[in-house]
């Protein structure tokens, strides 16, 4: 088959809209939808300092290389997990990224940081809700600290459809009134951007491999993956039979999120009497979950040999 646009041979064949594309003309379209994704959703401004969270993997190396090639001022941040081999494999990933494309990469290391690596914490808590927690509380401080306007992230289109798809198959409609591409950045709580809301893993799998983009494949051993996996298996085998399902339930749910508003709690926050952050009661969740007793500083923090 040959390219919808021009006369070189078909790199990709795209279900929705349907059409043949090569190389080239795949790229441009990769990067014109991505580009449409952040004016649309109004996600940044090109005067902004974005730091770019970067796992190793594909979505988030992908959103580096996007967002410097579209000319944003970016820097990354890589979080050491202290999962083993797992972490090592993906920092490395991690770094040569950052190094292919000239960027600033920050590495903060949570053995180093807190004592203890994720999965060797004593808790009835599970490994991936305590990890996300720490994830999250690390990016937004290391971003407030360091003056950054954005904290930009990999999801892409799969990611949002089976977490939208997953929360309502158990009800949990609480969660989906903050979901979307954009998390308004509140007091210290620094913005939160999702440039690849609208393409999917499959496509930005093609995306890296048409730019030599090179990745960990691994997935994380406590993937808390079983289910999500599942979820993201039933979309994609609707999407094979319907294309555009995926993306139709994301501007949809996007059209009647408001619906979901009237769960939000109001919750008074105060600040953590350990790091200043946001906190519901004295203590902030972070804090409180690995006990400190002073505040991690980031401020300044640059880059490790
Ligand atoms: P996940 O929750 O693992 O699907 O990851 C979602 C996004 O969070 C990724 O696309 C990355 O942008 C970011 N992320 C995940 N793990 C890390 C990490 N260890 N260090 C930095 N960023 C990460
Ligand atoms: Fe956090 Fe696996 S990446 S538990
Ligand atoms: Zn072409
Ligand atoms: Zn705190």
């Amino acid at each position: 088959m040959r390219c919808k646009f021009c006369e070189r041979p078909a790199f990709i064949k795209l279900h929705y809209p349907k059409m043949y594309l090569c190389e080239e003309h795949f790229k441009e379209y990769f990067e014109r939808k991505v580009k449409r994704t952040i004016e649309r959703y109004k996600l940044l401004r090109p005067d902004e300092r974005i730091l770019v969270v970067v796992s190793g993997g594909k979505d988030s190396a992908v959103t580096a290389y996007i967002l410097k090639k579209l000319g944003y001022n970016i820097e990354c941040l890589h979080i050491n997990l202290g999962i083993g081999e797992y972490s090592e494999k993906s920092e490395s990933y991690a770094k040569k990224q950052c190094e292919a494309l000239g960027v600033p990469l920050h590495i903060v290391r949570v053995r180093e940081l807190l004592g203890k690596g994720i999965g060797e914490v004593k808790t009835r808590r599970a490994v991936c809700s305590y990890c996300g927690l720490t994830k999250r509380y690390i990016f937004n401080k290391f971003a407030h600290d360091n003056g950054f306007n954005a904290v930009a992230t990999g999801h892409n289109l799969d990611d949002e459809a089976s977490f939208i798809f997953a929360n309502l198959m158990n009800w949990n409609t609480q969660y989906l009134a903050k979901q979307g591409p954009l998390l308004p950045g509140e007091g210290k709580f620094v913005k939160k951007v999702k440039p690849l809301y609208e393409l999917t893993e499959r496509e930005v799998v093609a995306y890296a491999l048409a730019n030599g983009i090179k990745y960990m494949v691994e997935e994380c051993p406590y993937a808390r993956g079983a289910t999500t996996l599942e979820y993201k298996a039933i979309l994609n085998e609707m999407e094979e039979k319907r294309p555009g399902t995926k993306i139709n339930f994301v501007k949809g749910f996007l059209r009647k999120k408001k619906l979901f508003e009237a769960e939000l709690q109001e919750v008074e926050l105060k600040e953590c009497r350990i790091c200043g952050m946001p906190a519901q009661g004295k203590k902030c969740s972070f804090c409180n979950f690995w006990g400190l007793e002073k505040p991690l500083e980031f401020n300044g923090r640059i880059t490790p040999p």
